[in-house]
């Protein structure tokens, strides 16, 4: 099938990132949001950020407004009752996303395929709350999106081949590189990063280093663009220890466990990029 319209639920970090793509790359896209208010934040982002793009030369004015012209925002799913493809970006919770995904089914046209951007959630589960479980899927994006050019596309037991075909296309029609992975929990990337960002903060609890030597270590010992601290702030510490939480469920491995640390930085509503303070303080940025 052709995707022409995209839908996109969820205007956070992620979903703001996958509707400017979308848009960019030639796709009417809808965004939906929980309210008016975040709805107005997220494509706010977007705008601004498709200012910053005209200010260094990167697009010229007219393909800007051509862009803010695909995209449209909505506060009600029902907005996306014609959309083809429909990416859901909302927070980590695999009760909110299976609730989202049967309500998608009884809005959307038989042949629409509706996908999640989920970094650790069950997609199976959430294709078996649809009569539609052959067009569900994962879409994995990475942060922030317009820069990372990596897609998982998250096949389940009961994603039909076509799907997944259609899919891993529109990946490419985008801009971005499709790597094909099965529906296990956290998929290829967040299976070795994830741990790997935990270990840091256990290493940092545990007075071994600083959190800037922590991060200079790993980005020159180890080429990485940036330390775990800095990458732990730009995913956000909530949706780290989210999946973290899911992770630990599934494999009962602890090295999966979220550490106490992040547990209570997130308690203490320091979430990262995203709410001004994380492991660094951006408020005065
Ligand atoms: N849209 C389009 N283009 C943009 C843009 C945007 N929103 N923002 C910046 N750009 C352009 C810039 O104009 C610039 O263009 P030129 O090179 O032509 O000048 C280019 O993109 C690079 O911009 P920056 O100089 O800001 O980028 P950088 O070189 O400092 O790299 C980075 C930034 C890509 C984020 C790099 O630091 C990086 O790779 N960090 C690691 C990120 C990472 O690991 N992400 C994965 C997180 S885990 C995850 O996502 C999975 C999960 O489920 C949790
Ligand atoms: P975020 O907190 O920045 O954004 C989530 C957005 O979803 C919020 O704006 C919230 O208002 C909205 N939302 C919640 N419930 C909703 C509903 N019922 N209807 C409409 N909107 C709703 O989170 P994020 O970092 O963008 O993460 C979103 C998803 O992407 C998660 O599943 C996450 O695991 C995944 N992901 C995150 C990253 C990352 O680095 N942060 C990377 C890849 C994938």
């Amino acid at each position: 099938m052709a995707i022409k319209t995209v839908g996109v639920i969820g205007c956070g970090l992620m979903g703001s990132g996958i509707a400017q793509v979308a848009a960019q790359a030639g796709f009417a896209t809808i965004v939906v949001e929980a309210n008016q208010d975040l709805l107005d934040r997220g494509l706010g982002g977007i705008r601004r950020t498709l200012d910053g793009l005209v200010a260094r030369a990167k697009i010229d004015e007219r393909a800007k407004s051509e862009i803010a012209g695909r995209l449209r925002g909505a506060t009600d799913l029902e907005a996306l009752k014609d959309a083809d493809l429909i990416i859901e970006a909302i927070t980590e919770n695999q009760a909110l996303k299976n609730e989202t995904f049967a309500r998608l089914d009884a809005i959307c046209g038989p042949s629409a395929l509706l996908a999640s951007n989920t970094s650790s959630c069950n997609v199976t589960a959430m294709a078996a709350a649809t009569r539609r479980p052959g067009q569900v899927l994962g879409l994995h994006f990475f942060n922030p999106v317009p820069l990372m050019k990596l897609v998982e596309v998250v096949q389940t037991i009961l994603t039909d081949e076509r799907t997944v075909a259609t899919a891993y296309d529109w990946v490419q029609a985008v801009g971005k590189v499709p790597v094909r992975t099965k529906d296990s929990t956290a998929f290829i990337v967040n299976r070795l990063l994830v741990p790997y960002l935990l270990d840091a903060i256990r290493i940092y609890e545990g007075g071994l280093a600083s959190l800037e030597d922590i991060d200079q270590a790993m980005k020159l010992g180890c080429g990485y663009p940036m330390g775990p601290f800095t990458l732990l702030d730009l995913v956000g510490l909530d949706t780290t220890m989210f999946v973290a939480e899911v992770m630990f469920e599934e494999y009962r491995e602890a090295r999966y466990a979220p550490p106490p640390l992040l547990k209570r930085m997130v308690m203490a509503g320091h979430l990262g990029r995203k709410s001004g303070r994380g492991f660094y303080d951006y408020s005065k940025k």
